[in-house]
């Protein structure tokens, strides 16, 4: 090339796909979500058999070793996290200071500040089972974080050899809770423990690819979370089933919201191309539950996805492409079976992060192991200088 020409964009090798979609960015042994298929894989499990029949403890030990415990081991995981997930009093009076009313936003900064008090250090040129150590050690202590973040004070004592998702509900509900009520909730934290490359979890992946400390990689997951796109979902739909009412008014109310370009939360994914096994699963759980929303929420459901359906084959006719398939997505039913357990639904974002923050670990630990620093392109549009 002249070496006197003006220079110009190098874009010629370079694809560009909005939102990275269609881009495979790592490997991991740890989830395959299925979007034809509507299945999600955890470690070689289907994770709707793991979520209605298996603990958190169990499910965690599957995602870190590669297989489920037997019992001696799962006695010895369980105990571990449990310890682990007391919080000494400097650190229950470091969460206390930062309530405000955002919980997940505090969640983000005690954990962030939590790392940081107890020094973690950034992990390259370390031994990776030290730090693997801090990774589980930070997210055991998820449930009590919340709890005081929620009540503002220590957490209460609970019966020794509960578990994770035990201590989680009976700290933010205030009482031990029922075998149905705890069953739902290990449902829904299951489910929702790792699913693919998401937002969260790259967003985790790509802070530890540069050596980082772990407290600052779960921070960034937990930072995506405060979008609404991404696992705040849950709270916006209870708003919207109240909003809406009646079941008389949802129709006119889901239209309504489309003819306003307003997106219906709790619809839609950028995977899933049929029923999403979580949603179709907590949707069982509400209906087991049959609070006093699900006649609302079924109704609600059925217009959503009528309407939507209605819309995406006009919009796919008048511009000529196919027609994409919008279902109801996990944080519908989400919202209708954890408030049914008493979980206020300002802490639906929280009670999210519980359950991701164990996929976030997993896979930082994965990156760890094989690390290569995240560098993606990008296509330049602005001007070049004139020469
Ligand atoms: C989840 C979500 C962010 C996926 O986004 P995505 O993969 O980028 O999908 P797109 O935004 O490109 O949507 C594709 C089409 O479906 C439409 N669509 C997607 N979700 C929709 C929703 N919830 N309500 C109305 N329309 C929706 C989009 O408007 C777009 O239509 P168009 O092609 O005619 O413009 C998106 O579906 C959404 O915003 N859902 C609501 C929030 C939610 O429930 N989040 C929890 C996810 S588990």
């Amino acid at each position: 090339m002249n070496a006197n020409a003006n220079p110009t964009p190098d874009n010629t090798a370079k694809t560009f796909s909005p939102g990275l979609e269609g881009v495979t960015a790592c490997r991991t042994r740890l989830s395959e979500v299925l979007g034809k298929e509507g299945k999600l894989i955890l470690a070689g499990h289907n994770a709707v058999n793991l979520a209605e029949n298996n603990t958190i403890e169990e499910v965690w030990f599957l995602l870190h070793e590669g297989r489920l415990p037997n019992p001696a081991e799962l006695a010895a995981f369980k105990a571990k996290v449990e310890k682990l997930g007391v919080l000494p009093a400097d650190e229950v009076n470091l969460i206390k200071k930062l309530r405000g009313p955002e919980p997940l936003s505090a969640f983000r900064t005690a954990l962030s500040a939590i790392s940081n008090k107890r020094g973690y250090k950034p992990w390259l040129n370390r031994p990776v089972e030290e730090v693997t150590e801090e990774v589980i050690a930070l997210c055991a202590l998820a449930p009590a974080i919340v709890e005081v973040l929620h009540t503002g004070r220590r957490p209460r004592v609970k019966t020794l050899n509960s578990g994770y998702a035990e201590r989680y509900l009976w700290g933010v509900s205030g009482k031990k809770p029922s075998p149905e009520d705890l069953r739902a909730v290990e449902t829904y934290l299951i489910l929702t423990m790792d699913h693919g490359l998401n937002a969260s979890t790259f967003a985790s992946r790509v802070t530890a690819s540069t050596g980082a400390d772990v407290g600052a990689a779960l921070t960034s997951g937990v930072a995506t979370l405060s979008g609404p796109l991404h696992g705040g979902a849950p709270g916006p739909v209870l708003d919207m089933l109240d909003a809406i009412g009646t079941c008389e008014n949802a129709d006119a109310w889901v239209r309504a919201q489309l003819a306003a370009k307003i997106p219906l939360m709790g619809f839609g994914h950028r995977i899933y191309r049929t029923d999403d096994p979580r949603a179709m699963t907590l949707k069982r759980v509400a209906e087991r539950q049959n609070g006093p929303r699900i006649e609302l929420a079924k109704v609600t459901e059925q217009a959503a996805l009528k309407a939507l359906e209605e819309k995406q084959i006009q919009r796919a006719a008048a511009e000529n492409k196919p027609v994409r398939t919008l279902r109801v997505n996990v944080e519908f039913w989400t919202a209708v079976a954890l408030e049914h357990v008493g979980i206020p639904r300002n802490l639906f974002s929280s009670t999210f992060c519980v359950s991701r923050i164990i996929g976030w670990g997993e896979h930082i630990v994965e990156q760890i192991k094989d690390n290569k620093i995240y560098r993606p392109l990008s296509q330049y549009t602005g001007e070049m200088p004139a020469e």
